[in-house]
C-alpha cells in the first residue's frame, strides 16, 4: 500500500513563540496516537531548529519549505541541504508555486534542487500545478506532464520513487477555491500515466501523491477518499492546530 501522508506548509508564518505555541498544541492534540498517515510540518527556517527538538519522541516530522542546490558557498540567503539536516528535517518542499511564481523558479532549477535534496537524503516534496488560464485553456495536462518529466529530469527509478508529489493547481492555493475531488482524481490519475510510461506501473503505483489546495476540515475526507489521492499538503488550515488535526484524522 502507498504512504499516506498530511504535510502542512507554514509558508511565511509563525515566529518563534507563535512556532512553540502551534507544535505544542499539535503534539498534545495528536496524543501519539497510532495514525494511518504520517505526518510532515514544514515551517519556516528560523523555527526549524527549535521546532527540531519539540518535535523528538513524536511522530510529527520536519521538513523546509525550501533549498539551494549547492552544498555550500556565496549564495547570500540560502540554505543547503546540510543545513537543513542539521536541525532534523527529513522533507524538503521544492518547486512550490510560490516560488515558481514569485521567485520565478524554472523547471531547470527545480530539477537541480530535486536531485540535490535525494542526493543527499532528504526527501522532496515535489509540487506541480497550473493556473487558472492554463485550466480554462484547456492546457493543464500539457502543463503537468512538462512540470513532472522536467522535474524528475536524469533521475533513475530508485532515486523518482523516492520522491512524493504535491499537485496543487494554483487556482486552488488559499483561494478557498478547491479542486473537486473528481478534478483532483482525474489529475493524479494522469500523473501516474506519466510516472508508468516514463518508467514502470510498479513505480506509478508506489509514488505518494499529494493534493494541495484549500484543504480543509470540510472538503479533506472527500479529497481523500479518491483512489490516486494518497494525502494533502495544506497551507492555511495548518496554522490552526484545530484543522490540521482534524485534517489528518479526515
Ligand atoms: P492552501 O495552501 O491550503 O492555503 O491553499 C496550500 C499550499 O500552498 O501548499
Amino acid at each position: 500500500m502507498r504512504r499516506r501522508i498530511i504535510a502542512g506548509n507554514w509558508k511565511m508564518f509563525n515566529n518563534i513563540s507563535e512556532s512553540q505555541n502551534l507544535v505544542s498544541k499539535l503534539v498534545s492534540g495528536l496524543n501519539n496516537q497510532n495514525l494511518i498517515r504520517e505526518v510532515i510540518i514544514c515551517p519556516p527556517f528560523t523555527s526549524l531548529s527549535e521546532i527540531s527538538n519539540l518535535l523528538k519522541g513524536t511522530k510529527i516530522e520536519l521538513g523546509a519549505q525550501n533549498m539551494h542546490f549547492e552544498e555550500k558557498g556565496a549564495f547570500t540567503g540560502e540554505i543547503s541541504n546540510d543545513m537543513l539536516k542539521s536541525v532534523g528535517c527529513k522533507y524538503v518542499i521544492l518547486g512550490h508555486s510560490e516560488r515558481r511564481t514569485i521567485f520565478g523558479e524554472s523547471d531547470e532549477l527545480i530539477n537541480k534542487k530535486i536531485k540535490k535534496a535525494l542526493y543527499s537524503d532528504l526527501t522532496p516534496i515535489f509540487c506541480i500545478g497550473e493556473s487558472l488560464v492554463q485550466r480554462e485553456n484547456g492546457t493543464t495536462k500539457e502543463v503537468i506532464e512538462r512540470q513532472v518529466l522536467e522535474g524528475i529530469k536524469d533521475l533513475n527509478e530508485e532515486d523518482v520513487n523516492k520522491i512524493i508529489i504535491a499537485y496543487e493547481p494554483i487556482w486552488a492555493i488559499g483561494t478557498g477555491k478547491t479542486a473537486s475531488p473528481q478534478q483532483a482524481q482525474e489529475v493524479h490519475k494522469f500523473i501516474r500515466s506519466i510516472l508508468k510510461d516514463t518508467f514502470s506501473e510498479a513505480t506509478s503505483e508506489n509514488i505518494p501523491i499529494l493534493y494541495g489546495g484549500s484543504v480543509k476540515p470540510n472538503n479533506a475526507e472527500d479529497l481523500l477518499a479518491k483512489e490516486d489521492i494518497d494525502g494533502a499538503l495544506v497551507g492555511g488550515a495548518c496554522l490552526e492546530a484545530e484543522s490540521f488535526i482534524s485534517i489528518i484524522k479526515a
